[in-house]
């Protein structure tokens, strides 16, 4: 035995305590423990039973995820679990905490399953890439039926503990120690005399029409191929004999392990748990947070003070009037609603939350008591200052002042303080209580524990916070307006609107550029295009149609019309034919023959663009890491999360041949496409992206 599994006996039951922290994953250690554990239980005379149970805070989480990638070592789990079930004692299972992945495989091998009325359940690996490698999708569905099967493995999703017992992935609930809990469980199967009761002996579920559900999942999946591929893992269950339909989910298993998208769905896994763990951070405590304040009851300030008052801050929002006070509590009243209709809260709560967590006020004197103030007032380098000169003059010493600024420069916002050290950037995305991105903008004065504050907060609210220098745009906006940019420069050259959307959706973004353009507002842009007119630089090409849709009133899903056209009552929009004649005649104007693109090209020089500009932001320094970069994008810019964020795939797509593209598009347009420094020194190195991840 290992010492990641300890062995004792209790009566005619053996315990295999599994002690793996923090959540027992399935390490070569562990693996070899239980191989070892099974066979002294089995040598160890008078043993009727053997008892599996986790020790801290999970059962087991699943396969240890450090180890893909590197040469697996044997045994291999499936083997270690079919061991388990083949074996001669009763075998039981007592689980808290998590099971998922190869921890439910393990408890599947069992025979019997207890667990703690408060343990989670799942087969998430279709979140890494792959699917059930350990006969997760051979047994589940033999204790489920086939349509609850698939459910659970396609969509990774945690069962609770009394869903499970209804399921059949469990026997039975009882609260307690589990491993008094599990003994007891034990000792009852021996004294009733129970027999071994093998999953795999089972008979197979009935079939369902495979083809129908995994084109489902397939389109649902939107290019993800695991969770398509599980619904073929569990017809092999229906269609083939136990240790055949192992074979076949084993191969799969094994190439999807190989595939771009399980690299690039275990970097958004390990990056998401990295991207708030700084070094300058170590040992900095945030300042308390009790109350805050929010300044500014528009879309954003109304998101903010409802994701604040999610997680149990009190609020303390002021507008400009009480009528616009009084617009701010219905949106946050709306948002709320939406909160307790999907079961986030209940009707005690909610009612609490807008009866006294809540305050509105036109005073700014009412912020006086506030630990922390986030203005999101409008867009507007004077309003902002005389906002934060208004706090100053108010807020007692160490209230951290915060503002959501989109584009402008913390640094004047700051200085427009006695106090910049106080002042931060805590960029939230719209919804605000619904988007898990935050981006953390920290000025050239803001204090430490200041910084560790905005990461509190941002922990607090349930946000993935990324660090981010001051810049137009900070990491996101400024890596979006340059890959924009690349598209609008294809549609002044002949591709459409349309095409661009639906090969950036095929590619598996959410939405398309020009879709997001309507939803968030064509008069952002514009407003944007406008404040940097007078200094662009007349090598600068940008396209005038989409001003003359925003003088004719269109604003995009707001006003029914943009670059779609949306019609009351229906999803979605269709192609506004006014945005194709106004593209016609701005290329006449301009003698440009329009060219065809293809939908590679498209691709290629988007994400070029993006590639290059988030090679600038992270050279700069502006990102601290290639990972904050594919963080900020899978968050708050709806990247597909099986490609790992645009650095991830850069990567796999390979720098060189990135670069190449580049200058090539610089022979065309020398101005737009300038190659990152970053991303010329990564290539002359033979290194990549992930490299710098490794080194910071
Ligand atoms: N392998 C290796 N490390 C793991 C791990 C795993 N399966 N699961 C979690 N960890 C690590 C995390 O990286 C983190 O490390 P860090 O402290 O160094 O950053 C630490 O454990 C704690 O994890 P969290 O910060 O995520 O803690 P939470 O309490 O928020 O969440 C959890 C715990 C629900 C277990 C969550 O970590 C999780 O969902 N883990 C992944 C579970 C999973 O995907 N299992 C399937 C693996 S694939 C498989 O089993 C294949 C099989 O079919 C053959
Ligand atoms: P909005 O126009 O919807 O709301 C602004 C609100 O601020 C209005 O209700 C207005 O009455 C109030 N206000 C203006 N001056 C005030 C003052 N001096 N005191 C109190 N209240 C005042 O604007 P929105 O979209 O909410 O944007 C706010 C800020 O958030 C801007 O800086 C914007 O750039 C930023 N932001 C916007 C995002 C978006 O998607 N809309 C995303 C991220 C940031």
């Amino acid at each position: 035995m290992t010492d990641k599994i300890a062995y004792e006996r209790h009566g005619d039951v053996a315990v295999l305590r599994i002690q793996n922290p923090p959540v027992n994953a399935l390490s070569h250690e562990v693996r070899s423990g239980l191989m070892a554990g099974m066979d002294h239980a089995e040598a160890d005379a008078g043993v009727k039973a053997v008892l599996l149970v986790g020790d801290g805070r999970a059962f087991i989480a699943g396969a240890d995820i450090k180890e893909f990638g590197k040469t697996p070592k044997e045994p291999h789990l499936p083997d270690v679990c079919n061991r388990i079930e083949a074996s001669p004692l009763i075998v039981v299972a007592s689980m808290h905490g998590v099971s998922l992945g190869g921890g439910l495989e393990v408890a599947l091998s069992a025979h019997y399953r207890t667990a703690q009325p408060d343990a989670r359940f799942g087969l998430p690996e279709v979140h890494l890439g792959l699917i059930p490698g350990a006969g997760g999708t051979q047994r589940l569905p033999r204790v489920t039926g086939v349509e609850a099967a698939i459910d659970m493995i396609t969509s990774g999703r945690h069962v609770k503990a009394p869903e499970a017992l209804d399921m059949g992935v469990i026997d039975s609930i009882a609260e307690g120690d589990p491993q008094t809990v599990g003994l007891a469980h034990a000792e009852a199967l021996l004294a009733e005399g129970a027999t071994r009761r093998p999953v795999s002996e089972m008979p197979a579920p009935p079939p369902i029409d495979w083809d129908a559900s995994y084109e489902a999942v397939l389109k649902k999946g939107r290019g993800q191929i695991a969770p398509a591929q599980a619904v073929r893992a569990v017809q092999a269950s229906v269609e083939l004999p136990f240790s055949e339909g192992l074979k076949a989910e084993r191969q799969m298993f094994w190439d999807l392990m190989k595939t771009d998208q399980r690299q690039g769905m275990i970097h958004a896994f390990f990056s998401e748990r990295a991207v708030s763990n700084l070094p300058e951070l170590k040992g900095i405590e945030p300042r308390e947070l009790a109350a805050i304040g929010v300044i500014g009851g528009g879309t954003m300030g109304a998101g903010i003070a409802t994701a604040a008052l999610l997680s149990g801050l009190a609020v303390t929002l002021i507008e400009m009037s009480d009528a616009a006070a009084e617009a701010a509590k219905a949106r946050i009243a709306g948002n709320l609603a939406g909160a307790l209709k999907r079961g986030k809260l209940s009707q005690e709560q909610h009612d609490n939350i807008l009866n006294s967590a809540l305050s509105l006020a036109t005073d700014y004197a009412a912020l006086k008591d506030s630990d922390l103030v986030i203005e999101a007032v409008f867009e507007d380098m004077d309003v902002k200052k005389s906002v934060f000169g208004d706090l100053d003059a108010i807020c007692k010493p160490g209230t951290v002042l915060a503002t959501n600024t989109s584009y402008l420069d913390v640094n004047e916002i700051a200085a427009s303080t006695s106090r910049p050290g106080d002042v931060i950037g805590l960029h939230f995305f719209s919804p605000a209580h619904v988007m898990k991105l935050l981006e953390v903008v920290v000025a050239d004065q803001t204090g430490p524990d200041v910084v560790a504050t905005g990461f509190a907060l941002g922990k607090r609210l349930g946000k993935i916070s990324v660090r981010a220098g001051v810049c137009d745009g900070f990491i996101g906006n400024r890596i979006l307006s340059t890959y924009r940019t690349a598209a609008d420069h294809m549609i002044l050259d002949g591709a459409s609107p349309y095409q661009i959307d639906k090969v950036l959706t095929d590619f598996g973004f959410a939405m398309g550029p020009y879709a997001v353009a309507d939803l968030a507002g064509l008069d952002i842009g514009w407003a944007m295009r406008k404040r940097l007119a007078p200094t662009r630089d007349p090598r600068e090409r940008v396209g005038r149609y989409p001003d003359k849709l925003c003088e004719a009133g269109h604003f995009g899903q707001k006003t029914g019309k943009g670059f779609y056209v949306y019609e009351k009552g229906q999803r979605g929009g269709t192609p506004n034919p006014e945005v194709t004649a106004l593209i016609e005649a701005e290329r006449k104007e301009r003698n440009i023959t329009p060219r065809a693109f293809s939908d590679v090209e498209i691709v290629r020089r988007y994400m070029a663009a993006m590639v290059n500009e988030a090679a600038k932001v992270v050279g700069e320094g502006i990102a601290r890491r290639p990972l904050d970069v594919d963080m900020v994008l899978l968050f708050g810019y709806g990247f597909p999360r099986y490609r790992g964020g645009p650095l991830k795939w850069a990567d796999l797509v390979g720098l060189p041949d990135l670069l190449a593209d580049i200058e090539r598009y610089a022979e065309e347009d020398d101005y737009f496409w300038r190659p990152a420094p970053l991303l010329r020194e990564l290539v002359a190195d033979g290194r990549c992206f992930d490299d710098l991840n490794k080194d910071a």
